[in-house]
């Protein structure tokens, strides 16, 4: 394969894997940051985020001498032929995206840059970013150089990212003119995975596009769960049923107390704002917010239906990452059901795999909130144990010691991790999503 230099501007989730999974199909790789902690920690061999198998593929690399760090995107400009930016796309409080820091490393490259160039837009953007990228590039650059602005999203979950990156269902490269597709080409090429060459508007709304349909179909899953409640059927069996068809498949249709994450969330609201200024009201992904939001309201009456009053209750609550295998809570369900029990009064045991770190700044340690070391810890003395996130280590749950130290046997499980005709049998009062008890 042809080894192609890369920089990398922004290691947050994206761009350090990306930068990292380059590295390990060989090509040779800089990754840019302006926070001299982070990079102090990623040339120490620390990693700023829990994901799994991260931490020995950058360590491997970085021995190989095919992966190093560093502040200067002068540097990352110089020794690169492909620049990624992949620095972080906030949402505005009204849900349009701020694209401030993309503006400043656009900036920034043009400023350094003396020779041909290709960019890539790697961040979540809105279509015509790379237009407005090109044009600033275009007006900053001293130099005149030449250079091509491409699109390339990514399409990585948090907890999966290095699987996903290194067996994408698909490679999107969006450009503006034919001149940087070879090179895109080979460097992609090691991933064997198809590629979609298209225009840069294409490429960056499917981003935004596919995004929402997951959020869509975790909607349409969700809603299916309140009519399965009321008909007395099981969601699981539904979306099983539904699944075998080829044409929908049976991921993302798996009813939960709501979708969060650094992500649907963000993408939903900004795909909204971003089809209003294109003059389409997009009320299907209006209705997709509703019924996540609806999900969260009912998930949090199935527990105050059954304790009546939460004030003083002592409830245990497993999950505080917005989905397993993740150390992120940014938009969890999880912090969310815990904020809204604290703020009823509820006195909270918690527990995480990997979050509790990351959730002590949203759900301060106190008088109300405590952390607890150990799963097998979290019920002792509760009057409802609530399932937030779907570790699946929390099936391994000792139920009938957990019925033993409960002070209330009460279950309320977000995630279906258990089985309602087991948890009666045991003696627990058990309510979880779409399943009649
Ligand atoms: C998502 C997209 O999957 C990924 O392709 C994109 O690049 C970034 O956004 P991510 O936000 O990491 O990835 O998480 P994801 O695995 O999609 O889960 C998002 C939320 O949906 C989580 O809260 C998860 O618990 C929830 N979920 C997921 C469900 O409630 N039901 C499901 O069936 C699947």
């Amino acid at each position: 394969m042809k080894s192609t230099r890369i920089t990398i501007i922004g290691t947050g989730y994206v761009g350090l894997v990306s930068g990292t999974c380059f590295a390990e199909v060989g090509h040779q790789v800089t990754c840019v940051d302006k926070d001299p902690q982070k990079i102090a920690l990623l040339q120490k061999g620390g990693i700023p985020i829990y994901e799994p198998g991260l931490e020995e593929l950058i360590q491997r690399n970085v021995a190989a001498g095919r992966l190093r760090f560093t502040e200067s995107t002068a540097e990352g400009v110089a020794n690169s032929e492909v620049i990624f930016i992949a620095v972080p796309t906030p949402p505005q409080p009204d849900g349009s995206v701020d694209l401030s820091f993309i503006e400043g490393v656009a900036r920034e490259i043009a400023s350094h840059l003396t020779t041909y160039r290709i960019i890539v837009d790697k961040s979540t953007v809105p279509v015509k970013t790379a237009e407005k990228v090109a044009e600033t590039i275009r007006r900053y650059c001293k130099s005149k150089a030449e250079f091509d602005v491409v699109s390339n999203p990514e399409f990585l979950r948090e907890g999966f990212a290095v699987e996903d990156l290194m067996k994408p269902d698909r490679i999107v490269i969006g450009v503006g003119s034919q001149r940087p597709v070879t090179a895109m080409k080979e460097l992609y090429e090691p991933f064997q995975a198809p590629i979609i060459v298209t225009d840069t508007n294409s490429a960056e709304l499917i981003k935004h596009a596919a995004n929402s349909f997951l959020a869509l179909k975790i909607s349409y899953a969700n809603a299916l769960s309140v009519i399965c409640e009321a008909a007395g059927a099981n969601v699981q069996e539904v979306t099983r049923g539904m699944g075998l068809d080829a044409r929908i498949g049976t991921r993302f249709l798996q009813a939960s107390l709501g979708f969060g994450g650094s992500c649907f969330p963000k993408d939903l609201s900004a795909f909204i704002q971003i089809s209003s200024q294109l003059g389409y009201d997009f009320r299907l992904l209006k209705e997709v917010q509703r019924i996540n939001a609806d999900q969260m309201d009912r998930f949090l009456k199935k527990l105050t239906d059954t304790l009546w009053v939460l004030k003083d209750k002592r409830i245990g609550v497993l999950g505080l990452a917005f989905k397993q295998n993740t150390d992120d809570v940014r938009t969890s369900p999880a912090i969310e059901v815990c904020q809204r029990l604290v703020k009823e009064g509820a006195i909270l045991r918690v527990y995480d795999p990997q979050a509790m770190d990351k959730a002590k700044a949203l759900l301060p340690p106190g008088p109300q909130v405590e952390y607890v070391a150990t799963q097998d810890a979290v019920p002792e003395g509760c009057d409802a144990l609530v399932i937030a996130t779907e570790w699946p280590q929390f099936t391994q749950l000792d139920l009938t010691q957990t019925r033993r130290v409960m002070n209330t046997p009460i279950v309320i499980d977000g995630r279906n991790l258990f089985d309602p005709e087991e948890m009666e049998r045991l003696g627990f009062i058990y309510k979880s999503i779409g399943r009649a008890a």
